[in-house]
Parts: structure tokens; sequence; C-alpha cells
């Protein structure tokens, strides 16, 4: 079965084990990225995945990146004009829930990275989450947009309110695709409300 499960602790440091979470997440985005590459940012945030995106696609690559919120969107666009590669990019304030609208058609079928990192944008509004309809939208969209060997990671934060009920969607989101997946998944074993980090790489297309 390709299925597989990989639990193990990284980091335990309280505060900052979301913060190893990212950096662990970007490390294995890096792995799956050559110049040239197209990659989907579902929740650019303050865009720091975005602008890492940016860096490993290189000048002939591009990154799809979305938010709700117009000045996440804004301040990851100054942070990619600030290194000069905001040309690399295609950023839109919109949800993740529709996101094939933002996807050039001959690109359906090429992304190499997918990353999602739920919840709130840290320092922002907290009442304004991912949620576990619209992720699931998204999840949908990026399955048939991910190209084989491509990578969908996932950092969801089952602590805050209604974070628990979208990881169980995720889950389940798994559960029910995963012959088309190599799956890992990261959790501090001590806590069940710590972050979860998925790592899923497609082995299998449906067509
Ligand atoms: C944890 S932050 C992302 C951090 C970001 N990746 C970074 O590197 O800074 C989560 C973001 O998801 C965004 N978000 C919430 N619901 C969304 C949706 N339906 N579609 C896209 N983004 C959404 C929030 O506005 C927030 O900025």
């Amino acid at each position: 079965m390709a299925h597989r499960f990989l639990a193990v602790l990284i980091g335990n440091e309280g505060d900052n084990r979301s913060m190893h979470f990212t950096v662990e997440a970007q490390k294995m985005a890096m792995s799956h990225l050559v110049e040239g590459s197209i990659a989907i940012d579902a929740t650019v945030g303050n865009g720091f995945d975005t602008v890492f995106l940016a860096q490993h696609v290189g000048e002939s690559g591009l990154v799809y990146g979305v938010d709700i919120q117009s000045e996440a969107i804004e301040s990851a666009k100054r942070k990619l004009q600030k290194s000069e590669m905001l040309h690399r990019t295609q950023l839109a304030v919109m949800s993740h829930a529709n996101l094939d609208d933002l996807i050039h058609p001959t690109d359906f079928g090429q992304i190499s990275v997918a990353m999602f990192n739920l919840g709130y944008l840290p320092f922002g509004d907290k009442s304004i989450v991912t949620t576990a309809s619209a992720t699931h939208q998204a999840l949908a969209h990026v399955f048939n947009l991910l190209r084989l060997g491509g990578l969908l990671s996932i950092l969801a934060y089952p602590g805050h309110a209604g974070g628990a009920e979208e990881s169980a969607m995720i889950s389940k989101w798994i559960e029910d695709h995963e012959a088309f997946f190599e799956v890992k998944r990261f959790q501090d074993s001590q806590n069940t409300n710590s972050p979860i980090l998925w790592s899923m790489s497609k082995c299998r297309s449906d067509s």
C-alpha cells in the first residue's frame, strides 16, 4: 500500500514548536523544487513561504499565492518586491476554496509543491482563520493540480477554535486518498493539541 504514516517528534520547545514545523515543511518542499518549477502557497499570510517558494522556483518558475486578507497579500508583495522576486509570483486576494480560478489551465497537473500553513495570521486578526469547509475544497483542487511526484504540505493547528475539526477533516481526506500519496505525519507525541505537519508526495494519478 502506498500510504505510510510516520509519527515523530520534532523539537519540544513549547511556543517554538510551530516554527520548527514551518522550517521542516520548507526543507521537504525544497527537494521537490527546481529552476522552472510551479508552486502554490495556499495561505500566503506574512509571505515567508511565498518568498521561500519564489527563491526555489528560480527566475523561470512561478508561484501562485492566495489569502483572503488583502493586508497579507500586500505584505507578501512588499517582501517579494524588496527581494526582486515579485515577477515570479501571481498573488490574489481570494479563498483557496476557489484556487482553480487563479491557475492557468496549462499549469493544471504541473504543480510541484502546494503548501498550506493553516490557522490565523500571526500578529493579525485571530478571528480570521482557515476553515474545514474551505480547506476541503482547496484540497480537492490541489489533488488535480499536483504533478506526479509533487508535494502537498499541510501544517494544521488543532489547538485553536475550529482547528480540531479542520485537522480531523484533513485526516479523513488523507485516508480517502491514501492510494495516491506517500504520507508522512509529524506531531509532538506528548500533546494531541500540538501542530500537525503532513508531507504528502503524489505517487499515483487517477487518470
Ligand atoms: C498561518 S497564516 C499563513 C502563514 C504564511 N504561510 C507565512 O509564511 O507567513 C494563515 C493564513 O491563512 C489565511 N486564510 C484563512 N482562510 C483562508 C482561505 N479560505 N483561503 C486562503 N487563505 C486563508 C489567513 O488570512 C492567514 O493569513
